[in-house]
């Protein structure tokens, strides 16, 4: 039962990126957003269960974690390669600084991957929150238009 509603969420999710993403014409750029989008749609799961919006649920917080380090370990790669598009938010210091570019976001895996270990209680969401939304910032602040 469990799968079958992340797997309803996860259709949900896909069908959402493709209506925000209408417009995009580099596929550079759109696997870009689109990983940038699984983390948004991850961060709006964990957030509904803080809230009790939703029941807390150790193994859907934990897979919403582990789901968020994966998108930050792709995050370098799909970024190296200086592409552009209309649509795109991304700042051009990205290819002058993207040793550090690279740094934030396995920051960001490294606090993803300690919260899919550790997640044991609705009382965990919010610190996570906090704790994956200041490595969010700090990349958009310096990287995102
Ligand atoms: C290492 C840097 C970095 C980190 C860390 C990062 N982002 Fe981003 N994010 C970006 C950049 C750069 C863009 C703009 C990409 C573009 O438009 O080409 C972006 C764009 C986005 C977008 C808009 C995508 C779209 O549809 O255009 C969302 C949503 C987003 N990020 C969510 C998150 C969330 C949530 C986190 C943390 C869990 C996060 N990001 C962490 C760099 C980062």
């Amino acid at each position: 039962m469990k799968q079958l509603n992340l797997f309803a969420l996860g259709a949900v999710m896909v069908a959402g990126v493709a209506v925000a993403h209408t417009g995009v014409q580099n596929v550079a750029v759109k696997a870009r957003m689109d990983a940038m989008s699984g983390m948004g749609a991850e961060m709006k799961t964990l957030g509904l269960m803080a809230k009790g919006a939703t029941p807390f649920d150790t193994g859907i917080a934990r897979a919403a974690a582990k789901a968020i380090a994966e998108h930050a370990a792709a995050t370098p790669g799909l970024f190296e390669a200086e592409e552009t598009d209309p649509k795109s938010e991304a700042k051009a210091a990205i290819w002058t600084s993207f040793d550090d570019f690279t740094a934030k976001a396995r920051e960001l895996e490294t606090v993803a991957l300690g919260l899919a270990d550790s997640i044991s209680a609705a009382g965990d969401l919010g610190p996570a929150m906090v704790a994956l939304g200041a490595t969010c910032k700090s990349c958009h602040a310096a990287y995102r238009e």
